[in-house]
């Protein structure tokens, strides 16, 4: 029998259980709230991070779950503690969630660590509210665990279906080259989202929720299930006596995961065709775990991982049709012989004991080892004197011809650069040139959004509907096309992006994992001679903060000061 710990051993005991002033205090004042003693005394405290928000649709459900966590954590003889925490809604939020990601981990810790919480149950799905919650959680130390929001419903369009963020661009297109009408439009608008959950193509979202879970910080199959079936409910509440559960075994991160929990996350991530942005998140959350997970780390995984989730962007169906085809369990358990099987979860069991059962029901959407969408490279990790810290693309959402493509450069300084000419008819461009955007990283943007370089309008009215492009911003999750993105180190510092002209010759070669700038050497000098770096956009505030302490993509873009695993003292009370 494992030990469990005793009631004095929580670490809520110290706000609550000693016999001193300030024990009255906080005695006194939960009295205050109408509890009495013994809906607290000696019992665990859960934190339960709730990121819910008028302003975010996608977890639009999460009052109502935060009360279905709540009723397992009572009955599992714990006491819930609500605790709002900033919402990162992707849409809303500029100039992109990605800037204030630190910003929910550093919350997220220092909510933890400030008030009397034995463990955590994090409610998070929108995209960067689930490495933000986790990147926080991991370095507080508390036994914790993850509450997905869950996917939406299939959108509907005519009795077609629609993939969140993935036919919104689709159709943006077809808009723009003149296939569809302004009211086609404005019905699309309103039947791509119909149901409280993320984006329920393999976006972000639901790679992130999923990869948390091969990682072993949410229940099994949590992360398939749609925000709006009541299992979903089921779920919060199985989560939540979990959760009190987790303290008495003082189940901490630390205890359970290990680097092969990583690596199992990042082949689930390369399985599901998911998202480049997964790159960023698992090695910032990685690194808050003391685990040295890395580019190549990715690339070697990627090599050997076939891509088995017939998905939007890359494939056809939705997170609804996973669910419905066995969800996650059932996509890991044919990838047994790629897994660390024997890594720990919060189920209590190892991920092998979670799957044992799992089996797959529709082998359209969860396709077989023997026809995967991709037999290896979901995602690709390229260097190059382009991006001598790495770029990724990821080859299934990109047209194949031009994955070995040689290209003229078409430059944009920026966003607005961009925005201003892309669809000027006088642009010399065609369907070979390379578009380049500068300064759309980590720092020069801020906040490495999710720019995404349109197609040329006058080169979508000629059919032509991916081309390469080439820039330091991230693209979204359910985003499709030859994009090589988080360019590092970025143009805004001097990488070699910012040194690219129009009309200089570019070749990508991604079965050599190859990004070169075909100019010379003597010529590349010449230019970073030349090159300025702009001036910082912030001299004071969070943006200043951001500006001096975010690292590149390479590595996390996490903040300098919040990596590693030094301890960090417990408050004193007094
Ligand atoms: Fe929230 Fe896509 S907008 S996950």
């Amino acid at each position: 029998m494992p030990k469990r710990k005793r009631p004095e051993e929580l670490r809520s005991h110290r706000w609550y259980g000693t016999d001193d002033r300030r024990a009255y205090d906080h005695r006194s004042r939960t009295g205050q709230m109408g509890y009495d003693k013994s809906d607290y005394a000696g019992k665990p405290v859960i934190a339960i991070i709730n990121t819910w928000s008028d302003i975010n649709a996608c977890h639009s459900h999460f009052r109502q779950r935060a009360e279905e966590v709540k009723r397992g954590v009572w009955q599992a003889g714990g006491f819930p503690v609500e605790m709002p925490a900033i919402t990162l809604s992707e849409p809303f939020q500029k100039p992109s969630t990605m800037m204030y990601r630190n910003l929910l981990a550093m919350e997220t810790e220092e909510l933890l660590r400030s008030y009397p919480a034995d463990g955590c149950v994090l409610m998070g799905g929108c995209d960067k509210t689930t490495p933000a919650l986790v990147m926080g959680a991991l370095s507080m130390g508390l036994p914790t665990i993850y509450m997905p929001a869950g996917p939406m419903l299939r959108g509907n369009w005519h009795g077609q279906v629609l993939g969140s963020g993935s036919d919104t661009r689709k159709y943006w297109n077809e808009l723009r080259a003149g296939t569809i009408t302004e009211r086609d439009w404005e019905e699309i608008e309103e039947g791509v989202a119909r149901s409280p959950g993320h984006c329920m193509t393999m976006g972000t979202a639901s790679t992130m929720t999923s990869a948390v879970e091969a990682l072993g910080l949410a229940l099994p199959g949590s992360a398939s299930i749609p925000a709006a079936d009541s299992h979903h409910a089921r779920m919060a509440t199985a989560t939540g006596k979990r959760a009190v559960e987790l303290v008495w075994e003082d189940a901490t991160p630390k205890n359970l995961l290990s680097a092969s929990s990583f690596d199992n996350a990042v082949t689930c991530v390369v399985a599901c065709g998911g998202s480049t942005n997964s790159v960023i998140h698992l090695i910032a959350m990685a690194r808050r775990a003391g685990v040295a997970l890395d580019l190549e780390r990715f690339e070697a995984i990627s090599r050997k991982t076939p891509v088995l989730a017939n998905l939007r962007p890359s494939g056809k169906y939705l997170m609804e049709d996973f669910y419905y085809a066995g969800g996650l369990p059932a996509l890991l358990a044919s990838l047994r012989d790629l897994l660390d099987l024997s890594a720990k979860t919060v189920s209590g069991r190892t991920l092998g004991e979670n799957i044992a059962e799992a089996k797959i029901h529709n082998a359209e959407v969860i396709l077989p080892r023997a026809k995967p969408l991709l037999p290896s490279g979901g995602l690709a990790i390229l260097r190059g004197n382009l991006a001598p810290d790495g770029a990724v693309v990821k080859p299934a959402a990109a047209e194949p011809r031009l994955l070995k493509h040689k290209g003229r450069a078409v430059v944009f300084e920026d966003y607005n650069d961009l925005q201003a000419r892309i669809d000027d008819p006088k642009l010399d461009v065609d369907a070979d040139c390379v578009i380049v955007l500068k300064h759309a990283g980590p720092v020069g943007a801020p906040g490495m959004p999710e720019w995404e370089v349109p197609i040329p309008k006058k080169l979508l009215q000629q059919g032509v509907r991916d081309m390469v492009r080439i820039s330091d911003a991230r693209m979204s999750g359910t985003a499709f096309g030859c994009c090589v993105l988080h360019v590092a180190p970025e143009s805004f510092i001097g990488g070699p992006l910012a040194l690219v002209h129009n009309g200089d010759m570019i070749e990508l070669d991604v079965e050599r994992r190859r990004l070169q700038l075909l100019v010379d050497d003597g010529e590349l000098a010449r230019r970073k001679r030349l090159w300025k770096a702009p001036a910082r956009k912030f001299a004071r505030g969070y943006g200043a903060l951001f500006s001096q302490h975010i690292k590149q993509a390479n590595e996390g873009c996490d903040f300098d000061f919040l990596e590693g695993t030094s301890p960090t003292p417990e408050p004193e009370i007094h």
